[in-house]
């Protein structure tokens, strides 16, 4: 999109996670559900494909942010609030980019667009058997470390706006699938386990966590020291967290509550 000048000055949406959880199916079917009806009533979902660079589509929530992503705001008539969602590749060599976006220091393309919210996509039936775990868990933990990072930034000056994160656990269709409070304690005790991990090089040098100050350490997630993870030790850094269960296609709850959490926060 680049100069596109119409997505000027919008406030966007950053989908990001592993490849294959369903990034580009979730965009293609909210920007598909705001076209006329005659071309929505397709029931084969749209066709996606591992992608490679960012994608963005423009979209539009009516302004109490109660109108559905089926509904066509343009014939309404109705004032909306348009918002862009921006999709981003989850293949692990291409996410630099997509974590730069949540840098503090604004880059040229957030600086045009006001970052409102951040949508974690996970493959909930993946996460059933093992492998997808670790990785899954190692892209969140960098995300929401980037969006800690950020909030801690703010010092001395006025604080950055709060990006709250949506983690959509998809594929709820597929009967292996997790439930979505069993894929939030698997996600928060495997980033407890990287935590532990990645911080592991400081205990062993004998240094107590006491002796370190919290603001050193910069690569701890959440509360300073606990044993145990938590996304609501997050919320001390203004960082909500929440886990909702949801599918693309097939017979599940849908998009509906992640679009309605979407909508409520733009
Ligand atoms: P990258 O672009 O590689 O980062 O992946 P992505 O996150 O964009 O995944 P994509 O949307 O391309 O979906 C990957 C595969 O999962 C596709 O074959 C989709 O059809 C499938 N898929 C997406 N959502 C669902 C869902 O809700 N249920 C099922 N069963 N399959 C889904
Ligand atoms: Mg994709």
């Amino acid at each position: 999109h680049g100069g596109n000048p119409s997505f000027t000055n919008l406030p966007s949406v950053l989908l990001l996670g592993p490849s294959g959880s369903g990034k580009t199916a979730i965009l293609t079917l909210f920007e598909r559900g705001a076209q006329p009806s005659s071309e929505k009533n397709s029931t084969s979902p749209a066709p996606t494909h591992t992608s490679q660079a960012p994608g963005t589509v423009e979209l539009a929530v009516s302004e109490d942010g109660s109108s559905s992503f089926r509904d066509d705001l343009d014939a309404a008539g109705a004032t909306a609030k348009k918002f862009l969602l921006v999709d981003t590749p989850g293949h692990a060599k291409l996410r630099r980019h997509a974590l730069s976006l949540l840098a503090p220091t604004a880059s040229s393309e957030s600086a045009q667009s006001k970052l409102r919210s951040v949508v974690f996509v996970v493959d909930a039936a993946a996460l059933a058997d093992g492998d997808a775990l670790p990785t899954t868990a190692g892209y969140l933990y960098d995300a929401l470390l980037s969006l800690q990072k950020r909030m801690g930034s703010g010092r001395g000056s006025k604080a950055p706006a709060s990006i709250p994160v949506l983690i959509a656990a998809n594929k709820l269709d597929l009967f292996t699938a997790l439930p979505a409070a069993l894929v939030k304690s698997n996600l928060e005790a495997e980033l407890g386990r990287i935590r532990k991990t990645r911080s592991k090089g400081l205990l062993d040098s004998g240094v107590g966590t006491d002796d370190i100050a919290a603001e050193e350490n910069d690569d701890w997630l959440g509360e300073y020291g606990s044993e145990k993870f938590t996304f609501k030790q997050l919320l001390e850094f203004d960082i909500e967290v929440d886990v909702i269960g949801g599918n693309t296609q097939g017979d599940g709850p849908g998009a509906d509550k992640w679009w309605k959490w979407i909508a409520e926060r733009i």
